[in-house]
């Protein structure tokens, strides 16, 4: 795909500024001041959309809110890697029929990954006619233009064409954080792991252009922002099809060179693309948070061919061992997939033992949702749920295990923390993060907000730590 295709012209960005100001210019001759309600579901990467959305939504003069009920927009942003997490859209979308009677002039969109899914705006078009708006993630940066059409004609607006998917510089944003920063450095997936949705619904791997990353991370670290998450569905692959020799270490290295007092992480990583050189490069760069999320999704070698992973057990154990062969302390995270169809449950334990064999700081485990449209969908899926559930949870009990006697080991140490947050607790009113990420629940001044301070940790459980400042 030529860059040219790629990059969405200064033009079309122009034009949808057109539209904002149209939207804008239209509220305000009606006298009303509106409000909008963006609300979120699935991975950092739509919580980055989100803010985009949330960005446009004020130019146009929308006042922000939480609250669905009584807002002029409410665009619900999804997720549709899991049945489970569409389910819940749906309900969400089911209960607004009550706040659309109630407000006839609701606008009410769905955008995000669910809407790119033909099966999805199918559903939405026949069964849910009081939604105004449906656009999927390659449609985001015309989403002035699609307000305004819904304005003007008072008809429904569908926007979800397959495409192999764009770049848009330069969208406002409302941060949800003053702290933590996500910044997008790459868009789409090409791996197509036979069970998962994202590559349909997101495009084709597209990179964007070194500068532009490195002035977005400049300007955080110049507004004072001390944790900038990279985001990528695999940022080991950032810069493949840029044909300019220039990879995702040289820009971990050239982001590294920007001074300042913040640290740099990044999700997801692919064990089939991390290389020695990224772990080189952690290992030297002083901002990149000596912290690995690397999703081995299943520890036996015939399910990891059949998930089209492209890595064997022994190869994701030999970069482990690399990784902290040269970053001793690193703390190191996984995605895991229990009852992949046809797994049996030797294989299943073969990924519970890779789990003891790593000692892993914290997992994000799943059991396998089928994916509409996906290879695995079509695989013949023996094992009752009830035997996952089972095999699941042994993995459960062996992962907390571990992370609880991990956490207790950090008892009566310092650590550097940046305290990022409130907690209810009013024993540990702050929430704070290591270097790894790991949770603290802090005794401190509130006026700590958005410091790095050192923590003298006392207490422990399976999911966070407990400190107080020294
Ligand atoms: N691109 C990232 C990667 O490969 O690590 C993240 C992909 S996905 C957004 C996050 C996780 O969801 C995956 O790593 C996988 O463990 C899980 N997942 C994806 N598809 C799934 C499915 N059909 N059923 C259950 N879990 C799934
Ligand atoms: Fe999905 Fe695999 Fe791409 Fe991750 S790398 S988004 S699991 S297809
Ligand atoms: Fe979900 Fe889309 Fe992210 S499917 S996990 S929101 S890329």
């Amino acid at each position: 795909m030529e860059r040219e295709k790629v990059l969405v012209s200064a033009e079309d960005l122009e034009r949808q500024r057109t539209y904002m100001r149209r939207v804008r210019a239209l509220l305000e001759s009606r006298g009303v001041s509106p409000t909008a309600c963006v609300d979120t579901f699935g991975c950092q990467q739509n919580v980055a959309d989100g803010e985009r959305l949330q960005g446009m939504l004020r130019e146009m003069g929308f006042t922000l809110t939480e609250e669905p009920e009584g807002a002029d927009v409410v665009l619900l942003n999804t997720c549709a890697v899991r049945e489970h997490a569409e389910d819940r859209v749906f309900g969400n979308l089911g209960a607004l029929s009550h706040s659309k009677k109630a407000n006839p002039d609701m606008i009410i969109g769905l955008c995000g990954c669910m809407a790119q899914e033909e099966r999805v705006s199918q559903r939405v078009k026949k069964s849910f006619p009081y939604v105004n708006l449906v656009f999927g993630p390659h449609a985001m940066w015309k989403f002035p233009e699609l307000l305004w059409r819904v304005y003007d004609r008072r008809g429904r607006v569908f926007s979800t064409e397959d495409e192999h998917g764009t770049i848009s510089e330069g969208l406002p944003v409302v941060r949800g954080d003053s702290i933590k920063a996500w910044v997008s450095i790459m868009y789409g997936c090409n791996n197509f792991c036979s069970y998962c949705i994202v590559p349909y619904v997101r495009g084709r791997e597209r990179s964007r252009d070194p500068q532009c990353v490195l002035e977005e991370v400049r300007s955080l670290v110049e507004a004072g922002y001390k944790d900038i998450t990279l985001l990528g569905q695999n940022v080991n692959s950032y810069g493949n099809d840029l044909g300019l020799g220039y990879d995702f270490a040289d820009l971990l290295s050239d982001i590294d060179k920007i001074p300042g007092e913040y640290l740099i992480r990044f999700t997801s990583s692919h064990p089939k693309d991390a290389t020695h050189k990224l772990f080189d490069t952690m290992a030297r760069c002083e901002h990149v948070a000596k912290q690995l999320h690397l999703p081995f999704q299943s520890g036996n070698d015939r399910v990891l061919k059949e998930m089209n992973r492209r890595y064997t057990r022994e190869q994701y154990l030999s970069l482990i061992r690399y990784a902290r062969e040269k970053m001793p302390n690193i703390v190191l995270t996984s995605d895991v997939i229990i009852g992949f169809p046809g797994e049996t449950e030797e294989e299943a334990m073969d990924t519970v033992s890779l789990v003891k064999e790593v000692g892993f700081d914290a997992l994000f485990t799943f059991i396998y949702s089928p994916r509409p449209g996906t290879r695995a969908a079509e695989f013949p899926d023996p094992a009752t749920r009830q035997e996952k559930l089972k095999w699941f949870d042994k993995l459960l009990a062996v992962q907390n295990e571990w992370s609880a006697k991990l956490h207790a080991a950090y008892i009566g140490k310092t650590e550097r923390v940046l305290v990022d947050g409130t907690s209810d607790d009013p024993d540990y009113p702050l929430a704070a993060r290591t270097e790894g990420h790991r949770l603290v629940r802090l005794k401190g001044d509130p006026g700590l907000m958005g410091k790095f301070i050192n923590v003298r940790i006392t207490d422990s459980n399976t999911w966070a730590l407990y400190g107080e400042a020294e």
